[in-house]
């Protein structure tokens, strides 16, 4: 089941965002293991949860939640590109998780398919040999790209694998990330897009056929809920 939702402006997506963490941590009846996405959109979402004043943070039961990610940039866990650094800041240095539930791709290896491959490993140790996220958070690249999945990359194409490891070009990081098979084994998705610059990705992924070229049109899970999130801006293209 895809669902789509167009929110007003970025505050307003983030507000559903949060609920629906908020949701899925209280429905889980153990563990809720949640892979948060990358890349400066759910920097509001992580500081909303975090706030004091929202209103969520003391209705969220942090104990329950273990935090992973759905991809991750071979860098330091330090460095201002990480994405799990970006969550310690804005989230999980601000909320009551111990350390123990917070599972960081080790991004710093000097061989990103080592990395890919532990990663690989705590993912199945913490979720079992048929790994199924409670929630994934994902965001979307213009270019029609969501984790580190890269349009016209091997990666997209990965069937067997869980994790891998991703050779992006010169300019940008190489990337570790979930595949396809895991993100679609997810019981719930939730994809997030803000911004007039995700508007022709949208539109590519609700208006044309699923295709390798638009990596985030084949986020579907066999058996789960995907909710794509919208603004207006970033749903400004789309037919109807
Ligand atoms: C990353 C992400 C990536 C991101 C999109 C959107 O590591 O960069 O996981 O997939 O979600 O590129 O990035 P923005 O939210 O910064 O536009």
């Amino acid at each position: 089941m895809r669902e789509r939702l167009i929110f007003k402006d970025g505050p307003e997506l983030f507000r559903a965002a949060a609920e629906l963490f908020r949701d899925a941590a209280r429905s889980s009846s153990g563990p809720c293991r949640v892979a948060l996405s990358g890349g400066r959109t759910p920097i509001g979402l992580f500081s909303l949860l975090s706030d004091p004043s929202s209103g969520l943070r003391e209705s969220i039961p942090w104990e329950k939640i273990h935090f992973f990610w759905s991809d991750e940039r071979c860098v330091p866990p330090d460095s201002p590109e990480s994405n799990y650094r970006s969550a310690l800041d804005a989230l999980l240095s601000r909320v009551p998780v111990s350390p123990d539930r917070i599972h960081r791709v080790e991004a710093e290896l000097p061989d990103p398919a080592e990395s890919a491959r532990r990663y690989e490993a705590t993912v199945l140790r913490e979720l079992g040999a048929r790994p199924r996220f409670d929630l994934i958070f994902l965001g979307l690249g213009p270019d029609g790209h969501t984790a580190s999945l890269f349009p016209g990359s091997p990666a997209v194409r990965e069937q067997r694998r869980l994790v891998v490891p991703v050779a992006v070009d010169q300019k940008t990081r190489n990337r570790v990330t979930f595949t396809l098979p895991l993100i679609n084994a997810a019981a719930k998705i939730v994809c997030l897009a803000s911004g007039a610059d995700k508007a022709d990705a949208v539109r590519r992924v609700f208006e044309e056929p699923p295709s390798e070229s638009v990596p985030a049109g084949l986020v579907r899970p066999a058996d789960g809920e995907l909710l794509w999130l919208l603004d207006r801006p970033a749903a400004s293209r789309l037919k109807i």
